[in-house]
């Protein structure tokens, strides 16, 4: 199969490549420099002439408070963009898969949110990115995926453990929010779950919820790494009240399917971590 992914270059784009070609198949990343999917024409001009059977949208405006003050940019990639791909990837016959968030949810709920659950974002990166997952469905109805995932951490990106690795060297103590709820997603098994689903025969249409398994506060999350690293440094609870970001998150935004085997099921964050501390240690070796 071919498989274009765009956003290339970001955090789950670079496990998305490993994956592609891990599982045989040939790989055609368009990083942002070749490919602004907020140019509908050049995404157009771009697919046609890749001519791939499945395309991975990856490419996002993924700066959560910075979105709250710059909410057109962000709505233009989020929303915008991902309707130029979905509409390109369909006008040549390829199914698009495209990446959604948790975020699209208020939180309110204390039981695991299922696809069909209403959405309610508490946030201008929510809004755009419900109104991508809007404009995918409008653009390729019978030839989407979009996969709505939580909290992703990899080796190719700036992302939660690496921050708490970064401070936790730096300091003798780290206050982190006990009063967000979520999954921590391993970008390595998301994108190996990925390319599965883009190689079946029949793809499921739609929303589906893929993220891992179990779930756990940002607190809780930290303390994991931070152990993990056998670092001395001491991790205490806080509030999101005591620690006021531009962007209001979910207090709760635990990811489940009700979609039975169509969704694949990922493993436990604890062990998505493990395998992102060794690869973290062998960068640090080399
Ligand atoms: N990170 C999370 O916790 C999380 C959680 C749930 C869902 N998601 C979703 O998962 C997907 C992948 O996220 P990620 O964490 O891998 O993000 P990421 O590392 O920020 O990667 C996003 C990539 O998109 C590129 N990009 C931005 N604007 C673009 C444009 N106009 N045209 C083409 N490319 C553009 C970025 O390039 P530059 O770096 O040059 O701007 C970056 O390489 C996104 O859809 C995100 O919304 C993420």
């Amino acid at each position: 199969m071919r498989i274009a992914i765009t956003g290339a270059a970001g955090m789950l784009g670079r496990d998305l490549i490993t994956a592609v070609e891990a599982a045989g198949h040939e790989a055609i990343a368009f990083t942002r420099a070749d490919l602004d999917i907020t140019d509908a024409a050049a995404v157009e001009r771009a697919l046609r002439r890749a001519g791939p059977d499945v395309v991975f949208n990856c490419a996002a405006w993924t700066d959560v408070d910075g979105a709250e003050a710059h909410f057109e940019e962000a709505l233009a990639v989020n929303g915008a963009g991902a309707g130029h791909v979905a509409r390109a990837g369909a006008a040549c016959g390829a199914w698009t898969i495209h990446i959604s968030s948790d975020y699209v949810f208020d939180g309110s709920k204390r039981s695991p949110y299922l696809e069909g659950d209403p959405v309610e974002p508490l946030s201008a990166y929510g809004r755009s990115k419900l109104a991508g997952e809007r404009a995918v469905a409008l653009e390729a109805p019978d030839r989407h995926t979009i996969v709505r995932s939580s909290w992703l951490f990899g080796a190719g990106g700036h992302c939660f453990p690496a921050t708490i690795l970064r401070l936790a060297r730096d300091r003798d103590e780290l206050r982190v929010v006990d009063d967000q709820v979520g999954c921590p997603t391993f970008t390595g098994d998301l994108a190996t779950a990925l390319v599965a689903l883009g190689a079946r025969e029949s793809r499921p249409v739609g929303i589906l919820h893929v993220a891992g398994s179990g779930a756990c506060s940002w607190y809780e999350f930290a303390r994991e790494i931070v152990a993990g690293a056998e670092l001395r440094c001491e991790v205490r609870p806080c509030t999101t009240a005591e620690m006021p970001r531009p962007a209001t998150r979910p207090a709760y935004s635990v990811l489940r399917s009700s979609r039975g085997n169509e969704a694949p099921v990922l493993p436990e964050w604890r062990v998505g971590l493990e395998q992102y501390m060794a690869l973290i240690r062998v960068a640090r070796a080399v």
